[in-house]
């Protein structure tokens, strides 16, 4: 007999086009999402590395920046922001939310607290942020924020990942998305992969394909709505250490096969992250997927990416105020660009 899962208390039929509404102006009109929710750790390496100094109101400027560049709203559609910046304000007193709001840009927010080492599963991490997290999403919602993003990581090594990490994540990220419909926020769901290591393209699309799998199972038992979320995988890839790199043909071939076998056509769209690569081999790729598959894919085929759109901006800003434009300028073009890649129209 198979088992039948228990389906949690229905969400109201309005909930549910709200969400739907949400999750389909996320991917709409060929645009896609900036990621700028870098936690303090992540966002002081960077600062330090050019020597910007760490400190909460450079973290503003440097968002103020970025959400203040003219015409970004022409290829993003939506900013996923970190719980300090939806607390500060732009110079003019107006916040961030009311900012990318008023500016046609949905604002949301990460609500994971970061991995830490899972136990008994050296080199294996689990994401945690599940206490309160009701609460949270319920403030959140209050304040103007739609859309929410959770990240799980999975590395591939020696022995690993291992199906208690898979599995343990999967569980994780269901219980989140559930939360947030519930809440009224649209979940983004990021299971990545790493490109850290030497491991081939295959061993990354066995792994992607069986992580996808368990995630969706997951998903399908805790009633999540599979039209009011979004996706945010990582693309099929050779690790960064692995001798051989395939072309980025290659790269969109597998990508797109392992997301057909995995991904419901319910989902309304797929939104890579760029985990590292450079900004133009992320665009060339996402590029690549949308000129050879576009006719075959059920969902829309987006970015969510953060270093691919913000690396080159923020060298360039350097936590100095004369450098804003022109740190508007290059970020616009990284947006730009991925508009163009989501038309099958960039090149270099
Ligand atoms: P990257 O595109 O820099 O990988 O960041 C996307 C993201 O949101 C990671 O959680």
């Amino acid at each position: 007999m198979p088992v039948v899962p228990i389906k949690p208390k229905e969400i109201q039929p309005n909930e549910h086009t709200k969400l739907i509404d949400t999750a389909k102006a996320m991917v709409a009109d060929n645009k896609g999402l900036l990621a700028m929710d870098e936690s303090f750790p992540t966002c002081n390496k960077r600062f330090a590395k050019l020597r910007i100094p760490e400190t909460a109101e450079m973290r503003c400027d440097y968002r103020e920046m970025i959400v203040s560049t003219k015409g970004l709203n022409k290829s993003i559609s939506g900013a996923i922001l970190f719980d300090e910046t939806v607390h500060q304000q732009l110079k003019d007193g107006t916040s961030f939310i009311q900012s990318l709001t008023y500016n046609g840009i949905i604002p949301g927010i990460k609500v994971d607290a970061g991995t830490v080492d899972m136990a008994g599963h050296p080199g294996e991490k689990v994401t945690e942020g599940l206490d309160n997290l009701r609460d949270r999403l319920r403030e959140y919602a209050g304040m103007g924020l739609r859309f929410a993003k959770w990240r799980a990581v999975i590395t591939i090594g020696k022995d690993i990942p291992t199906l208690a990490c898979i599995e343990s994540n999967a569980q994780t990220l269901a219980q989140y998305a559930s939360l947030c419909q519930e809440a009224g926020l649209v979940p983004i769901v990021e299971p990545e992969v790493l490109m850290d290591g030497d491991h081939s393209l295959e061993r990354c699309f066995e792994v992607t394909e069986q992580v996808l799998h368990i995630v969706f199972e997951q998903l399908y038992t805790q009633g999540v709505l599979l039209e009011g979320m979004i996706l945010k995988p990582n693309m099929i890839v050779p690790g960064l250490a692995c001798p051989k790199q395939e072309s980025v043909d290659e790269v969109a071939d597998a990508t797109i096969k392992c997301l057909l076998r995995s991904v419901p056509a319910a989902v309304p769209g797929i939104t890579f992250l760029s985990g590292g690569q450079t900004s133009e081999l992320a665009s060339a790729r996402l590029n690549a997927m949308n000129v050879r598959f576009k006719d075959k894919m059920p969902w829309e085929l987006s970015f969510s990416f953060g270093r691919a759109i913000q690396q080159p901006g923020l060298g360039i800003w350097h936590g100095e105020e004369a450098n804003v434009l022109a740190a508007q300028k290059a970020l616009y073009h990284r947006a730009k660009c991925n508009l163009a890649a989501r038309k099958g129209e960039y090149n270099e």
